[in-house]
């Protein structure tokens, strides 16, 4: 009997999925701001301080990264947004690039039909109009609380103080500099040899950060700057007239939402595809009992790779912006159709993703995109994902406006069959067309349980952002694992075509693989990138936030 009772708290413990790990990352009591760069963390809580909330805070960080983590951080790109308040409403806000007016769904094709290399990655051809200023103006005009001037005034005297170089920051500033020239000229600004500890000041996007803090959105897509950017994109053979910036909406979107056990989940919806595909995934692995399969196990990487394998193959598909394609999402996302898409799923042996041979990956460029989640003091959380696509968009300068260009508009499909950048095969559903959104893996992430909120998530990653975002709610939901620990956990992907599972180079054993190849899993051979670079916040049991703030870049938690 006294044995009994010893066992009785281990016994609840094991079953109990209440349980949650002892927090790793940096814990706050009130509001914590989490993004790749200490600078903008630090502008976006100090936002909060002053007494604003998670948007304001948003507009402030969103910025503040432009400056501060030029890399992806931007005024020239566009992203995706999913809130939600404290009593507990939902939004998503789409600021995603769109192709100009002049774009057709052949433009990047020969007279041959072949798709002509670096068109839609490289210069000003690549370049989708941009989105972001309007879905920062979009998300202060319906819900922020102080004035825009206060919010920009810090960015702006960060811009003109300046940013200190980081080591890894140098070091992607040094290996992208051939390219800046390229497309630049020996004159531009990043044709100079960054070292670590310098001090790059950005006097030209503090006076474009100030007309927007002055006149809003007319600020940037209207005059002098909207004249600037069209006839400096135009002048390099880019396609983005004043008529597209004018023209330019951010676009509130209804997010996916969906229950995976007792958690409710809610991200973003298309034109990203991370909501329905992060939805897929989930629903397909929820039958099976992942907890007691382990964390990284050769069990788990076989459940949540078939499960990929399923859930790209229709993202590839089916998926593009609503605005110009029927989504079948109530057959994609419904329970029958997700169960059946794992009738042939057995632990015994591999899948194959079609009968077109793999082995067919591009190198991907790594981590350009970044993502930063906010929680205010008032309980509403902020996810939100943006980019330029490419590290440095299409590496196109305005040295004028102190902005760089997005190369979005490789997102489209354009050729079927043939794989972007990210080795990502599209269909007709993303293909390119005037003013449609380029389909996005963009995956802004938000998780209650049991009706209050338990983490904020996002990623970075291009085609693995989904797969990332979802291992790491799974890694603190079915793995116990504190938020930094989730984050900073190894990360696997697999996204059906190629028919590979790429792993991280640290962290995953031989034995495991090996394991893997026996059952027939092709494995990425060579140098692998770092999958995703993922920030995020955790609500503990007692109410407190732990930040996780992703070791393999410079990312870092703030708050209070
Ligand atoms: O929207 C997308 O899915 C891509 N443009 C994101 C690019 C990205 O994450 C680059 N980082 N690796």
């Amino acid at each position: 009997m006294r044995r009994l009772i010893w066992l009785l708290p281990l016994a609840l413990f094991l079953n109990c999925k209440d349980q949650s790990a002892a927090p790793t990352g940096l814990v706050t009591d009130q509001a914590m701001v989490v993004s790749a760069r200490v600078e903008a963390s630090t502008i976006g809580s100090d936002i909060i301080k002053k007494g604003g909330n998670a948007f304001d805070a948003m507009v402030a960080t969103e910025m503040a990264l432009a400056v501060a983590y030029p890399f992806a951080g931007n005024l020239g790109g566009g992203g995706f947004m999913v809130y939600r308040t404290a009593d507990g409403d939902v939004g998503g806000l789409d600021y995603r690039e769109k192709a100009p007016l002049a774009a057709h769904k052949d433009m990047y094709l020969d007279s041959l039909g072949n798709v002509i290399p670096n068109m839609s990655t490289v210069g000003a051809t690549a370049i989708g109009v941009p989105g972001t200023v309007a879905g920062i103006i979009e998300v202060h005009e319906k819900y922020g609380s102080l004035p825009l001037k206060d919010i920009l005034e810090p960015v702006i005297a960060l811009a003109q103080k300046g940013v200190v170089v980081t080591l890894k920051q140098a070091e992607r500033l040094e290996s992208y500099k051939e390219r800046f020239v390229e497309v630049n000229g020996d004159s531009t600004k990043f044709a100079q040899n960054f070292k670590p500890g310098d001090t790059i000041k950005y006097p030209e996007l503090a006076q474009t950060l100030t007309k927007i803090m002055n006149e809003g959105r007319d600020g940037f897509y209207k005059g002098e700057v909207a004249e600037k950017i069209s006839a400096f994109v135009q002048a390099k053979g880019g396609f983005i007239s004043e008529e597209d910036l004018e023209k330019y909406k951010a676009k509130w979107r209804q997010p996916i939402i969906f229950n995976y056990r007792d958690l409710k989940i809610i991200s973003m919806s298309p034109p990203s595809s991370g909501g329905v595909t992060i939805n897929q995934i989930f629903k397909m692995m929820e039958p099976y009992k992942v907890s007691s399969f382990g964390h990284n196990s050769v069990k788990t990487i076989q459940l949540f790779t078939e499960a990929a394998r399923r859930a790209y193959a229709d993202r590839n598909f089916f998926l593009g912006d609503p605005d110009f394609t029927d989504i079948p999402l109530d057959v994609l996302l419904s329970d029958d159709y997700l169960k059946a898409r794992m009738n042939d799923f057995s632990f015994e042996k591999a899948t194959r993703s079609s009968e077109v041979t793999y082995g067919n990956v591009q190198v991907l460029e790594s981590m350009e995109t970044t993502h930063y989640s906010i929680v205010d003091n008032e309980g509403n959380a902020i996810s939100a994902t943006t980019t330029l696509n490419g590290g440095y968009g299409s590496k196109l300068y305005s040295e004028e406006l102190g902005i760089f260009f997005n190369n979005e508009m490789d997102d489209f499909s354009s050729k079927p069959g043939i794989p972007n950048m990210f080795g990502l095969i599209g269909a007709e559903a993303n293909s390119i067309a005037p003013e449609k959104r380029m389909l996005s893996s963009m995956t802004p992430t938000i998780v209650e349980k049991e009706g209050q909120l338990y983490m904020v998530v996002g990623t970075p990653g291009g085609s693995t952002i989904i797969t990332a975002v979802a291992q790491t709610i799974l890694n603190v939901y079915e793995f116990d694992l504190s938020m930094q620990e989730a984050v900073n956990a190894p990360r696997f992907h697999h996204q059906s075509l190629p028919d590979v599972i790429m792993f991280e180079e640290v962290g995953f054993s031989e034995e495991l693989k090996e394991a893997l190849q026996a059952k027939g899993y092709h494995l990425l051979e060579g140098r692998t990138p770092i999958i995703g670079k993922v920030d995020a916040i955790r609500i503990l049991p007692d109410g407190k936030l732990e930040g996780g703030a992703d070791k393999r870049g410079d990312d870092q938690a703030v708050g209070f």
